[in-house]
């Protein structure tokens, strides 16, 4: 069974690559579903067919689904929600209890967080693609499972500090009692999926990004905050790469521009593997354009598989009272080197490459103390 997961700004093209993925998958004859997480349903256009909570099969050994919270919450929270049916009944707006529970904080995570537990414990699938929301609320998800013991505490603690984030309509109606305690078992599945998604033999994350500026920053900002949850990337896509040159000056521009990016995404992500995929003229909305992207990005690669497994590629430790960041940059012959901070910005400058990565938020603000490469690993000393 395995688990993957596409992350990235919005708009790059994980809907796009996320359905190419799971073609491919399907056409080698692995049972594949795809499962988009993101409200803004857009799998359905990319596969052209209509999706609902149910998987549909979309060709043989394709299947997918869209997450429905309202759906959802109705079917199989019963508990829940008829306890908060009964105390709402009283003011005749019981027909808006999935939409008020829908929208209390952490609801919409917890829901899809247990769709891909149900549909990884099922059986019926060798591969399940998650199709997520752009990178910030993807973060709150995959957060989820290791903050779940607490936030179900501020949650289950209500009645006592409701008012301030509640749902309007709820904090009238309080309830007394812990209300994660009416809740299907999501506790336990918390703690399995946590322990799946952070099994690099099952899950596998993969950030897909352009050839521009700020879609490189998030991308690399996707890859901190993943090292820091302890999930690790075994892949990059970039998508929407532009013909190699073009005898029009404005196009040429453009392809300036994708050119310079593209040497920082190749030194920024190394030594993870980077797969390419050109703009296309075509639009890419049914499963055969689909596969022909996915032919482009992958080749001959199964994208089934665990493409990089690498421990190390960025940590975080405390040494010796002091925050170390070590970077592993393997084949790499270190005769100069230089380590900067610009804003939330480390810039290494290593010979002439130069990588940056994303500082977490306790990194901010402190000033380097020293960096020394040891055995393919850049260690970088902060101060306190
Ligand atoms: N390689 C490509 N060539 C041409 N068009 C593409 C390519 N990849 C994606 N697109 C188009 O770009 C648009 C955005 O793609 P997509 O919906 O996959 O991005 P996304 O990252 O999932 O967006 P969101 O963050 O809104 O979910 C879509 O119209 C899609 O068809
Ligand atoms: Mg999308």
């Amino acid at each position: 069974m395995r688990i993957i997961l596409y992350l990235g700004k919005g708009g790059v093209g994980k809907t796009t690559v996320s359905a190419a993925t799971a073609t491919a998958i399907a056409r080698r004859g692995g049972r594949v579903l795809i499962m988009s997480t993101d409200v803004a349903h857009s799998l359905a256009d990319a596969l052209s067919v209509e999706l609902s909570s149910t998987p549909v099969e979309v060709e043989k050994n394709l299947f997918a689904m869209e997450v429905n919270v309202l759906a959802e919450i109705r079917e199989n929270w019963t508990e829940l929600y008829s306890y908060f049916s009964s105390i709402l009944m009283h003011d005749g707006a019981n027909e808006v209890v999935a939409e008020e529970l829908a929208i209390m904080p952490g609801m919409e995570e917890m829901i899809s967080l247990r769709y891909i537990w149900k549909a990884a414990k099922s059986g019926k699938y060798d591969v399940v693609v998650v199709d997520a929301a752009p990178t910030g609320e993807t973060m709150r998800l995959l957060g989820m499972p290791e903050s779940y013991g607490w936030y179900a505490d501020k949650i289950g603690g209500w009645h006592s500090k409701a008012i301030g984030f509640a749902a309007p309509l709820l904090s009238k109606f309080m309830p007394k009692k812990n209300i994660f305690k009416l809740m299907p078992e999501v506790n336990s599945h918390m703690k399995e999926l946590h322990s799946m998604l952070q099994d690099k033999s099952i899950t596998t994350f993969r950030v897909v990004l352009n050839p521009e500026n700020m879609v490189i920053k998030e991308a690399l900002r996707v890859q901190t905050y993943l090292n820091l949850f302890g999930y690790k990337l075994d892949a990059a896509v970039v998508n929407k790469i532009l013909p190699p040159s073009s005898s029009d000056s404005y196009l040429q521009s453009l392809i300036d521009i994708q050119t310079k990016y593209l040497r920082v995404i190749d030194n920024c992500f190394y030594p993870v593997p980077i797969f390419k995929a050109k703009q296309s003229i075509a639009e890419i909305i049914n499963t055969d354009r689909l596969y022909e992207l996915s032919q482009q990005i992958f080749g001959d690669k199964n994208p089934a598989d665990v493409l990089y497994i690498d421990e190390k590629t960025q940590i975080l430790e405390k040494v010796d009272g002091k925050y170390v960041l070590s970077l592993y940059l393997p084949n790499v012959e270190v005769t100069k080197l230089n380590v900067n901070i610009k804003g939330d910005e480390l810039l290494v400058d290593i010979n002439n490459f130069r990588k940056s990565i994303i500082l977490p938020n306790v990194l901010v603000g402190r000033k380097t103390e020293g960096a020394d490469f040891a055995e393919g690993n850049l260690n970088i000393t902060f101060a306190n």
